[in-house]
């Protein structure tokens, strides 16, 4: 099968079609023809050697992709070859064939195309497991998205929008500012003429925001605690700005906040799998009612995927950028 190779890992990579062995599914997994893979931030990290892939993972780049089941490995019994499904992986999505564990398959939503399903799976367990799950968001409250034109960005805004919240967002230009709005998002912020601190404290009458997911870090750190209501939840899923900054942890205690950091990808298969159970029971739904969407920025070649990386680090999109085999 054809795969994408990773040649000179490091700052300088280059992502080349290389002639690869079709995987066997094992044992609680399922073997997928690939109809598109999702591009992640994370991807980009791994190809220049900053995001080792954890062990057992495979080498090949591609954490979600979405397609056709071909064939079963032993004991899989609730899934059939011809299903069209899409899967959050370990690794292996940018290929023409991968193998996925049964806790990251969830069905392509009615109303989605098969290849437009590819933009959910990393999506939405990032952003169900860190607001529900992590910062354990509760109805009427207000939540601050930094990223909002990102992939986790466009799917969290509209997640929330749907159950009721009032959504602030950071974004780095007036385009994406004018897209995210489209989504739901109450006030977008133009994070780089406004400061997202004094805008979400004049909204809230001083008050702040309850829960704010961050992708940001660096500088945010501080901004975020002063931008948090009382007892609010910070989560932190990147920090893009740096690992690395000064901190006053005055906030922290006086607004009795939270924070918090997690990553998804280390997760044993059991917590994995009940993200994905809420997610079928809480999100696939609203997909199928056409209430949230996959929000796709652009579609590359499998054998593009070197200028679909470039696109994400140029980071002039909006939504999802899939690899098409
Ligand atoms: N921990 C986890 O489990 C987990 C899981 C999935 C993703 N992530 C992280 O989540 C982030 C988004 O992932 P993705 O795949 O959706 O990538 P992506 O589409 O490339 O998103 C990166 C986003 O960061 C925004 N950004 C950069 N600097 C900013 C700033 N100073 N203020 C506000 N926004 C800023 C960019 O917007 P502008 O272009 O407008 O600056 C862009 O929308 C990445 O950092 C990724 O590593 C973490």
């Amino acid at each position: 099968m054809r795969a994408i190779a990773i040649e000179n890992p490091g700052p300088d990579y280059r992502l080349v079609m290389a002639e690869m062995p079709k995987p066997r599914p094992g044992a609680g997994e399922v073997l997928i023809r690939v109809a598109a893979a999702g591009l992640n931030h994370a991807d980009l990290l791994q190809a220049q050697g900053r995001y080792p892939p954890p062990p057992g993972a495979p080498d090949i780049l591609g954490m979600e992709v979405s397609g056709v089941i071909e064939s079963l490995g032993p004991g899989v019994r609730d899934w059939k070859a011809g299903d069209a499904v899409c899967a959050l992986l370990m690794g292996g999505g940018y290929s023409e064939y991968v193998n996925a564990p049964l806790e990251g398959l969830l069905p392509v939503p009615a109303g989605v195309s098969v290849q437009d399903a590819a933009a959910l799976p990393e999506a939405h367990f990032t952003v169900w497991t860190n607001l529900i799950d992590t910062a354990r968001l509760q109805p009427g409250e207000t939540v601050l998205i930094h990223g909002g034109s990102s992939g986790i960005g466009t799917a969290a805004i509209q997640l929330l929008a749907v159950r009721g919240h009032q959504v602030f967002t950071t974004a780095g230009s007036a385009d994406k500012c004018a897209a995210v709005k489209k989504l739901g998002a109450a006030r977008a912020i133009d994070y780089r003429s406004e400061d997202f601190v004094a805008v979400v404290k004049a909204a809230t009458g001083g008050k702040g925001v309850d829960v704010i997911l961050d992708m940001v870090g660096g500088d945010y750190v501080q901004r975020n605690m002063s931008a948090a209501a009382v007892w609010g939840r910070i989560v932190n899923i990147g920090f893009q700005k740096g690992f690395e900054t000064q901190v006053n942890f005055t906030p922290l205690l006086v607004k009795r906040l939270t924070l918090a950091g997690t990553t998804l990808r280390g997760r044993t298969p059991a917590q994995k799998a009940a993200i994905r159970d809420a997610l079928a029971k809480e999100v696939w739904p609203l997909i199928e009612q056409g209430r949230i969407r996959p929000i796709l920025d652009s579609r590359f070649a499998l054998a593009e995927a070197q200028q679909a990386h470039d696109r994400m680090r140029e980071s002039g999109h909006i939504g999802k950028i899939l690899l098409v085999p």
